[in-house]
This record gives structure tokens, C-alpha cells and sequence, in this order.
């Protein structure tokens, strides 16, 4: 299958290769989701086919209006119509219980529950309208690979196996929605994001975040949560704040190989990097940093001689704690040490 790349006003050949259950390639504000028809099980299964995805992890349904919420979830409890009114279109999902029998189980993963997201980008709004169904979109990269934040990403992924990608440009924020829980009479964050923890309280009241730091031998709410997420091919360790960005290059000096370092321009400008490092900024704060973190994995992922990858940690608040999410999970818990040979 050629893979073709929709251009902006291509909407509708895009919008008719869902409505006959082929798989498109769709962009948001966060990354690119690999849309199908939700209604449409066959199309949805193929899903995780081209993702290489457990077929327990469920997946977000993404909506362009709220009757299109009506048609699939049980309720839709005050709370959530407050948030959809205050973030929607935004980057906050939102988990609903689910009107029985109205998505197959193929989208939920057998959960009572669905995940609902109204992109802020109009080109996908217009793709959902013009299909005239929800589409379904986990992120569009081959699974435990970092999110694509450009089309080029999605096709680097996922050429050949699905019928197109439609083309915005890169995204803006760069790392995935806030997932909220409001299935339950306990909120909770099951995934932090753009939408912060501080913004989500300011209308709904105190809400319990812990859910989704995850110990050894707890089951994860969201499902998509005990698999390793975001790794490129070589190690990846965090640097953090308080580090000496000298000591770092001294000792990347000494490996025997490249070393790719991803930090703020500021710092990237203070040292005379030694020969064996190879640099991408990650811009000037937290914003640009979680727009360039999965773009500058996916940089380093695609060069042979890189056998190593150090990103610079930031405060885990505000969006701050959305990137730190993303990178803890890269680096499965590894911290640069200049002591480790
Ligand atoms: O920004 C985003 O959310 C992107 C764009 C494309 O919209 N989508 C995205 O989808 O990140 P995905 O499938 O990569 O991540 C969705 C997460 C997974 O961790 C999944 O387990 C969780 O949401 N999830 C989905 N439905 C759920 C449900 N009913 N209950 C609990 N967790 C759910
Ligand atoms: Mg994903």
C-alpha cells in the first residue's frame, strides 16, 4: 500500500478514506493520532495491527462536537460539561462511562469506559465532520516509540501500512493530552499534559493526581501505562538541574562513541562540546522543550553512531510535569551519573 500524504485541501478524499474504513493519519495540537472509524470495528481493530498495539490498551475517541459525546457516553456528569466548556477544543481527555453497547469493545479495551478529546486543530475537526463519524486515534507511531509530532514522523513509522496522513504541519505542544478520569466519583489524572493539574482544579475543585505514579505491583488506570513508552533504540538518561553541564561534556569526552545531547539553548551555548557530542536544542523553556523532546528522540533514533542520549530534566510542575512524564518513561528511570564508566 502507497501511503499518501493529504494536503490541507485534501479533506475530503481524507474524510471519504475513513467513511471506507481505511486507516488516516490525523494532527492535533499534541501529536499525530492515527484516526480510523470508531463505529467501524474492522477499521478499529487494524488499528492496533499497524501500531503493534496490546489489544487491551484502549483508545481515545476523538469528537467534534459535544452531541457526538451524547451519542456514545452514558452521562456526561456537571463536572465534565464545565471542563469540555472551559478546555474543549484543548488538550484534556476526558473518561466517561460508556451508553452500553454504543462502541465495540475493540475501541475500550473491554473497559465500561471511554475516553473522549476534542482536538484544538480545525483540519482534524473538519476530517471528523466530513467523515460524519468520531475517529478513534491513539498516537500515530509504531508502539513504545516516541509520539510523532510531524507527518514525516508518522511515515518514517508507518509507510505502507496505512492509506494516508494528512499534513498540518508539526504539532504545537509536542506531548500528548492531560487524561482525566471522570467515570468514577474520585477525578484523577491518569496521564499529566498540557492542561495542567493547577487549571483542571481551578474549576472542578481538589483532585487526586497520584494515579498516575504507578508502583511495581499496582495495576494501571490507564491501561496504556505499564508499557514502555517513548524509547528510542540506544539508552536514554536524565540530567538533572543541578548538574554541572561541564562534567557532563568531560565525560562524554571519554566514551568511545557519540553522544547525543537534547537541552535548552542556553546551555547547549555555554560549553565548547567535545567532538564525540552531538547537540539539539530543545529551545529557550518548558513550552519548546516539550514541543522538540519527542522530535529530538526520534533525531538521535535515526543516527548509527549515537549510542546514548542525555536530556536535560526540568521542574516537574505545570507543564513541566507532562514533560518529565514523557522523559521518565524514555529513560525508564535512568539519571545521568558522571561516575558510571
Ligand atoms: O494527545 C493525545 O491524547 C493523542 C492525540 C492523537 O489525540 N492521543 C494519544 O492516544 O496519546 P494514546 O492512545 O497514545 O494514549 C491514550 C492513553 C493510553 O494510555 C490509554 O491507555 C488511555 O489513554 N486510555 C484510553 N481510554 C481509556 C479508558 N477508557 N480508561 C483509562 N485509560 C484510557
Ligand atoms: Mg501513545
Amino acid at each position: 500500500m502507497e501511503t499518501k500524504i493529504f494536503k490541507l485541501n485534501e479533506i475530503d478524499q481524507a474524510a471519504q478514506a475513513i467513511k471506507n474504513g481505511q486507516l488516516v493519519a490525523f494532527p492535533t495540537e499534541t501529536v499525530y493520532g492515527l484516526g480510523a472509524d470508531a463505529t467501524n470495528e474492522d477499521a478499529v481493530k487494524n488499528v492496533y495491527l499497524a501500531k503493534g498495539r496490546p489489544s487491551d490498551n484502549p483508545l481515545i475517541v476523538h469528537v467534534a462536537s459535544i452531541e457526538m459525546v451524547e451519542r456514545y457516553a452514558a452521562e456526561i456528569p456537571d463536572n465534565a460539561r464545565q471542563l469540555m466548556k472551559q478546555f474543549w477544543p484543548g488538550s484534556l481527555t476526558i473518561i466517561l462511562k460508556i451508553k452500553p453497547g454504543s462502541l465495540s469493545k475493540t475501541v475500550t479495551g473491554g473497559l465500561e469506559t471511554v475516553a473522549f478529546r476534542f482536538p484544538d486543530c480545525q483540519p482534524t475537526l473538519d476530517l471528523i465532520l466530513k467523515a460524519g463519524v468520531p475517529i478513534v486515534g491513539p498516537s500515530a507511531n509504531t508502539s513504545g516509540k516516541p509520539s510523532p509530532t510531524t507527518a514525516q514522523h508518522v511515515y518514517h513509522d508507518l509507510n505502507g501500512k496505512i492509506a494516508g496522513i494528512l499534513d498540518n504541519g508539526p504539532t504545537r505542544v509536542g506531548v500528548e493530552s492531560t487524561v482525566l478520569d471522570l467515570s468514577t466519583s474520585q477525578p484523577a489524572i491518569l496521564r499529566p499534559g498540557a492542561v495542567t493539574k493547577a487549571q483542571i482544579e481551578s474549576v472542578i475543585g481538589s483532585i487526586d493526581l497520584d494515579r498516575h505514579h504507578v508502583g511495581k505491583n499496582e495495576t494501571p488506570k490507564a491501561p496504556g501505562m505499564k508499557y514502555r513508552h517513548y524509547a528510542p533504540g540506544v539508552p536514554v538518561a536524565i540530567v538533572d538541574p543541578q548538574t554541572d553541564w561541564q562534567m557532563v561534556d568531560k565525560w562524554i569526552a571519554d566514551q568511545p562513541f557519540k553522544v547525543g545531547v537534547m537541552a535548552e539553548k542556553q546551555i547547549l551555548d555555554q560549553i565548547a562540546w567535545s567532538d564525540n557530542a552531538v547537540l539539539y536544542s530543545l529551545g529557550d523553556d518548558v513550552s519548546d522543550a516539550s514541543a522538540h523532546l519527542f522530535g529530538g528522540l526520534r533525531f538521535f533514533d535515526d543516527q548509527a553512531d549515537v549510542k546514548a542520549i542525555l536530556v536535560q530534566g526540568l521542574k516537574a510542575a505545570g507543564l513541566g510535569a507532562a514533560y518529565m512524564n514523557r522523559l521518565n518513561k524514555s529513560a525508564g528511570g535512568h539519571h545521568f551519573d558522571a561516575s558510571v564508566k
